[in-house]
């Protein structure tokens, strides 16, 4: 009777499609336990994301006030799908302006990079075509590509050598199956920056296997040290067919805006793709209206608040990778941009690098990301702190991260 009835429950439950089984987006997955720590009573501190609002960073003034004026104007119904004129101009001029000659035609306004990278992959692939992916690297790549059917193919970048990618082991993952090649430069979560020199060998390889070249710069002007050379100026003089994808979230402090874009590069190589993304922008309407109107503020305003923001941030870094090396078992190399730390524990024993974290978040309050959410082998060790919280905060996390080692 009971199994019966169990049968019945089953069939008449909705049930959710078999192409989202291996959609994972580790970043968000583990706040779940956090959430219902916090539920329980218990004070989290949230080292998981990337948002720097969270953490008392606010854009400034010249983007936050055309968009006032754009709400209070009701310039909010949609915009062409591919953006508002003016600021596909303003990205085109940036793009020109670093070395990249490129008309408004060859930018479509996204909802953040995020929505650029799922339209982008969307109209260029087939079920079974494959991507080089950079291992560890950021997470909403492989999951946009397993719900298309699509195969990720890590390529690595070695913690033992600044974590950088090397060529050998990239060109022999090609296969006739292969379509583009994705460069987060910097990266997320090691906050490493690729070498011109690599980058450079890398757009030739593409060029030689016929790859698109897609290349995440979100964090390109949040750099410690001499930002690397857009990718996009190089494949300029080569002939190579590259999308970069930016956006406002980080480089001007308002992740919430969602406002982003895609821009190509040798937009002749890419005609087709281009129709098939323009296609797909249309369904989806627009991106949001309002912010859009600070693309341009953003791109031609004064950078003096990105300076005080990564003057600041240079000292929590600072702060974090000593405190790291001041603990026994952790070990990290000093990010050269964003806001990360990729640690490594030296030994997990028979646990995996989730389990530790879940731990970590069960006795200590403290949550951050498991290095295998972004492609590291569980059993490397590592996880991803996001050190944007200020020094007080820092200083109770890694009092308590060294107590809880200790004890592991
Ligand atoms: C490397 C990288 N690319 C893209 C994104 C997505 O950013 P956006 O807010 O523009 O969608 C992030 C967000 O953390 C990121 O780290």
């Amino acid at each position: 009777m009971i199994v019966a009835q169990n049968l019945t429950d089953r069939l008449s439950m909705i049930q959710s499609a078999r192409r989202i089984e291996n959609y994972h987006y580790a970043i968000r997955h583990l706040a779940g336990a956090a959430e219902a720590l916090t539920r329980s009573g218990r004070e989290v501190i949230y080292l998981n994301i990337g948002d720097p609002q969270v953490y008392g960073f606010r854009p400034p003034e010249h983007i936050v006030e055309p968009v006032i004026r754009a709400l209070e104007n009701s310039f909010t119904g949609y915009t062409h799908s591919a953006g508002l004129r003016e600021a596909r101009e303003a990205v085109a001029n940036y793009a020109t302006r670093l070395g990249a000659p490129t008309v408004p035609d060859q930018v479509l306004i996204t909802s953040g990079a995020s929505e650029a990278a799922d339209i982008l992959l969307t109209a260029l692939l087939n079920e079974g075509d494959e991507v080089l992916l950079p291992a560890p690297g950021y997470p909403i790549y492989p999951a946009i590509l397993s719900k298309l059917g699509a195969a990720t193919r890590y390529y690595h970048l070695d913690g033992a050598n600044a974590w950088q990618p090397s060529v050998e082991e990239i060109t022999s993952l090609i296969s006739v199956r292969t379509r583009a090649l994705i460069l987060i430069n910097p990266n997320n979560p090691t906050g490493s920056i690729t070498s011109d020199e690599v980058t450079k060998q890398l757009l030739e390889l593409a060029l030689r296997h016929n790859l698109l070249v897609i290349a995440d710069e979100v964090y390109r002007e949040l750099c410690f040290e001499k930002s690397p050379t857009p990718s996009s100026v190089m494949a300029e003089p080569m002939g190579v067919a590259l999308v970069t994808l930016e956006s406002l979230s980080k480089t001007h402090l308002v992740p919430g805006w969602r406002t982003g874009w895609m821009r190509f590069t040798h937009a002749d190589k890419t005609r087709d793709l281009i129709q098939a993304v323009y296609r797909l922008a249309g369904g989806r309407l627009c991106a949001p209206t309002p912010t859009q109107y600070a693309v341009r503020p953003a791109l031609e305003g004064q950078r003096n608040f990105q300076l005080d923001f990564i003057s600041e941030l240079r000292k929590r870094r600072d702060f974090a990778v000593q405190r790291v090396r001041n603990i026994k078992g952790l070990s990290c190399d000093v990010p050269q941009a964003a806001f990360y730390l990729m640690i490594k524990v030296d030994s997990l024993g028979e646990r995996t690098d989730e389990r530790f974290v879940l731990d970590l978040l069960e006795e200590t309050s403290v949550l951050v990301v498991h290095g295998s959410g972004f492609g590291t082998d569980p059993q490397q060790g590592y996880f991803r702190m996001v050190y944007l919280a200020d020094e007080a905060t820092l200083d109770i996390v890694f009092s308590r991260l060294g107590r809880f080692l200790e004890k592991y």
